[in-house]
């Protein structure tokens, strides 16, 4: 039988493994569907609805109209690389929908004229690496939705065009590079002059040697790339000339980073056909063009837009820019910041100069630039100590002011008018000196996005943030704040939306703290040493929509804050906190696991441990657990209480002796007699008590004083404490006067007990024992220890005659009177 139910499960895993192996396609969505890099040579089953099919790396040597199923709603097809030798007439026929089709890697044969001849539809035709030589091998006039066509990396001598593109009115962008086209004709272009879309053409990486001079004049681009697009310098330079008359929104030019240096002596001249060139926009990739390139901006001073990535200091030298509203200048070598270059220049609205190779020095200020609306100077390992009213002088627009990432920059806002529009200040990562106790930033008024995190900052006045009533975002993360400045830092902040004040050693944020912040949305207040959130409770936070408090010091958050958390609340990050796990916590770990589409970073929310290789992940707690231990403790506490009841059951029977050991140790070494013996007797048995016993010992020589309770105790103390205290504890002996009566009595039989314990703890308390009358054996057995007692001990008898008597009160006198044993 364990044979077959092994074989079963074998079968199983078969038919599951079948099933797996069998789904060769993913369906990400309804309409996605991905079968990539399978080696199929087939289309799998797919669905009819499909929009979207990525067929890339599969094996289709030869395409036919069999091959792809009726798929009517297909609009991009991926088949990359799939080895296509050969595609046969019609067999784009059943997916004729398609507006995308790439072929990317395949080497096509172009054998038949109506390959494509189903594709009206295309829009976007990528024969990347198919082998191509001319663009009029593959017939696309009746593709007259094309917008794109991108044939780099084939082997294309020309860019001419079939005439027929001149029809196609949405035609956007013919990417050619990395062909084999080192000539350019006039001839070439005239289908590109008679196009009215101005279309972008990519020429990188095709080893041009000549141009004719005009091709391109009175043609309209939208964009030319020609990176690492000539054979050499003197080709550039002249090819660039040859441009003459083309007008064209952006210009590309330069290298891709990492091809190969071209010479670099002649590259003075290589530019100077830029001015023969109209356009807008210019980028430029130097890196390896070095010397001095006086031409370079001469040219470029009737475009607005000038990016340069990797110039040489030299292009600094003279800068013209007539027109310019924009420039870029990234990965430079400049040491100097060009203030003396740019000021003055009244168009610039941009400046931008980001990630030198040097440390820049920013000695000397902008000045006159009225335009100047943003200035990113992140990146440089600037360093600057001047004042800002002398680093920006008469620049009263600027908005946006990024000095993050460099090495230090002083904060002296004195004087703060010039930046009255300023609305973005970033100094992220770069060292503030400050050299006043706060920064009086109340002309900020406009100031929205402040960004002082890691700078080194410390805030110790309470008005720091005086005046900032438009600030929406305030990043302050790896800050100090000392005293309570955290009660009263951002109350006016009344638009506040976004509060950063991570990883800065705050132990408590006080529910004051977020008085006015009513449109916050954001807290970050990850990695300090929070114990609490109490903080979430201020009704004011209506509108906090995510708290992080990851990497803090919280262990739980109790219920009454849970059922305060703001109600906007979505995200919760409390991943990395010591969070108590145990029992106690079960109805907040309960929260946590109910609330798991809120928590962020759920799975690295940890359970507080000691041992430091294996953390506990609140995720695997389980609950059901406490159950079980709760069930157990409300056994264990029944069970206590049933000990306890038992325990005091027992106690209360025996409390007098326990209180008699109890005291019995405490005063056993300074208890001072005060009477010679305590009679214990029932109060039937007075008569006797006081007419024989007391008559005889206490009047007789030497007198024997006898503590007897009705008549030594003190009034208003209560009766056990004084037959403890005062009758055996203050006496020497113990009379106990044994009758029925004494027998019958609760108290009796207690006073004598109590005698017993007395003496078992070596209190010293003889006790005498005198058989009034004769009680039974089984009565006397009624009083605990009496049997015993008077098996083991010899007692006196009262007989009433004389001879009995007299000898009766002898033995007795000397019972009381002799020496306590010990
Ligand atoms: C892909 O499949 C073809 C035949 O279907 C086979 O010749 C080729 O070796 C396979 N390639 C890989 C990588 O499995
Ligand atoms: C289409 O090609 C497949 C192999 O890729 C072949 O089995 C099938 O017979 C061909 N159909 C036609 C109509 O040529
Ligand atoms: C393809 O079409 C051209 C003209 O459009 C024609 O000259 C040529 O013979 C055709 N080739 C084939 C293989 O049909
Ligand atoms: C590029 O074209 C030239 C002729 O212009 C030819 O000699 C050379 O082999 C071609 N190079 C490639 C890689 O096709
Ligand atoms: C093409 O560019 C020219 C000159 O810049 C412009 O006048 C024309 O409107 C542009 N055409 C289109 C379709 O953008
Ligand atoms: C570049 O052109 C100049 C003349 O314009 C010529 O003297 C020089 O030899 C050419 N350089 C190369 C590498 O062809
Ligand atoms: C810039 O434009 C002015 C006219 O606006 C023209 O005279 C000048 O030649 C142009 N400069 C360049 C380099 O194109
Ligand atoms: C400032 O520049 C840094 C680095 O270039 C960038 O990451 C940051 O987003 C910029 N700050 C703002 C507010 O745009
Ligand atoms: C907040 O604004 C009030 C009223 O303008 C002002 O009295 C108070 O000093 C301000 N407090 C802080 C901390 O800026």
């Amino acid at each position: 039988q364990h044979r077959k139910k092994m074989a079963s499960s074998l079968l199983w895993i078969c038919i599951l493994l079948h099933v797996v192996k069998s789904e060769v396609c993913t369906e990400m969505t309804h309409n996605v569907c991905y079968c990539n890099g399978r080696n199929l040579s087939y289309i799998p089953d797919v669905n009819a609805e499909t929009q979207i099919l990525d067929f890339s790396f599969n094996y289709l040597p030869s395409l036919n109209q069999s091959f792809f199923p009726q798929l009517l709603d297909l609009k991009h097809l991926d088949l990359t690389r799939c080895q296509i030798h050969h595609i046969d007439e019609n067999a784009f026929q059943h997916v004729r929908g398609i507006a995308t089709l790439i072929l990317t890697g395949n080497p096509i044969a172009y054998t038949s004229n109506s390959t494509f001849s189903e594709l009206h539809q295309l829009q976007r035709l990528v024969l990347v690496d198919t082998g191509l030589f001319s663009i009029a091998d593959v017939r696309m006039c009746h593709m007259t939705n094309l917008q794109e066509l991108n044939v780099g990396t084939n082997r294309l001598l020309s860019i001419s065009i079939p005439a027929c593109f001149s029809k196609f009115k949405d035609f956007r962008k013919l990417d050619l590079h990395a062909n084999n086209i080192s000539v350019i004709r006039r001839d070439h272009t005239a289908v590109l002059g008679r196009m009215q879309n101005n279309i972008t053409i990519i020429l990188s990486r095709n080893p041009i040697l000549h141009i004719e001079t005009g091709a391109f004049r009175n043609i309209y681009l939208q964009e030319l790339e020609l990176r690492n697009a000539f054979v050499s310098c003197n080709a550039s330079k002249d090819g660039l000339k040859a441009l003459v008359g083309l007008t064209v929104e952006k210009l590309v030019l330069g290298r891709y980073y990492g091809d190969r240096a071209s010479r670099v002596d002649d590259v003075h001249g290589s530019l100077a056909g830029l001015c023969l060139i109209n356009f807008k926009e210019i980028n430029l990739r130097q890196k390896e063009w070095t010397g001095r390139i006086l031409p370079l901006f001469d040219c470029m001073s009737n475009a607005t837009k000038v990016t340069i990535n990797q110039g040489r200091t030299s292009f600094m030298e003279s800068i013209q820019l007539r027109k310019t509203k924009e420039l870029i200048i990234t990965k430079s070598d400049i040491r100097v910041m060009p203030t003396e270059q740019l000021s003055h220049h009244h168009t610039l609205e941009k400046l931008t100069i980001t990630e030198s190779k040097n440390p820049i020095v920013f000695d000397y200020g902008f000045c006159d630039m009225p335009s100047l609306k943003y200035v990113d100077v992140s990146n440089n390992q600037l360093v600057t100590k001047k004042s800002w009213q002398l680093l920006f002088q008469e620049t009263p627009n600027i908005q946006y002011l990024n000095m993050s990432f460099n090495s230090e920059a002083n904060f002296d806002f004195k004087g703060l008018q010039g930046f009255r529009n300023l609305e973005v200040l970033d100094f992220h990562r770069t060292k503030i000196s400050c050299v006043r106790e706060y920064v009086d930033m109340t002309d900020l008024n406009r100031l929205q996005y402040l960004d002082l995190s890691y700078t080194g900052s410390t805030f110790t006045h309470p008005l720091s943030f005086q005046g900032l009533g438009n600030l929406r975002v305030l990043k302050m993360s790896s800050s100090l704040f000392l005293g309570d400045v955290l009660k009263h830092l951002f109350v006016n902040l009344t638009q506040l939306e976004m509060l950063d004040v991570s990883f800065s050693s705050i132990e408590h944020l006080p529910l004051e703290s977020f008085g006015n912040l009513k449109q916050l949305t954001q807290l970050i207040a990850s990695g300090n040493k929070l114990m609490s959130v109490d903080f979430l409770t201020n009704p004011s936070l209506l509108s906090l929509i995510r708290l992080d408090a990851a990497e803090n010091h919280i262990s739980a958050i109790p219920d009454n804050v849970l059922r305060n958390l703001p109600k906007t609340l979505q995200t919760l990050d409390i991943s990395f906190n010591p969070v108590d796990c145990s029992c106690s916590q079960a109805s907040f770990i309960v929260w946590i696991q109910n609330h798991k589409n809120i928590m962020k970073n759920w799975h690295d929310t940890y359970c507080r441990s000691d041992s430091t290789s294996t953390k506990p992940r609140v995720h695997d707690f389980d609950s059901e657990y406490c159950t079980h231990v709760v069930t157990g403790k409300i056994l264990g506490s029944i069970f206590a209480v049933v000990f306890l009841l038992a325990a005091s059951a027992l106690v209360y029977k025996f409390q007098f002796h326990c209180f008699v050991l109890l005291k019995g140790y405490t005063t056993s070494q300074q208890t001072e007699c005060h009477y010679d013996a305590f009679v214990i007797y029932s109060s039937k048995d007075e008569s006797w008590v006081t007419g024989e016993l007391v008559e005889n010992l206490e009047k007789g020589v030497p007198p024997v004083q006898l503590c007897l309770y009705e008549r030594d105790f003190e009034v208003g103390r209560s009766i056990t404490s004084s037959i403890i205290e005062d009758g055996i504890m203050g006496s020497r002996k113990v009379i106990v006067v044994v009758s029925r009566h004494f027998v019958d009595s609760t108290w009796c039989r207690f006073e004598f007990e109590i005698a017993q314990s007395w003496q078992l703890l070596g209190g010293g308390s003889n006790i005498i024992i005198i058989m009034l009358e004769d009680v039974e054996k089984e009565m006397s057995r009624r009083v605990f220890g009496l049997h015993r007692y008077l098996r083991r001990n010899t007692y006196l008898e009262w007989k009433d005659n004389p001879i009995s008597k007299v000898r009766f009160w002898t033995r007795l006198r000397k019972a009381v009177i002799s020496k306590t044993e010990t």
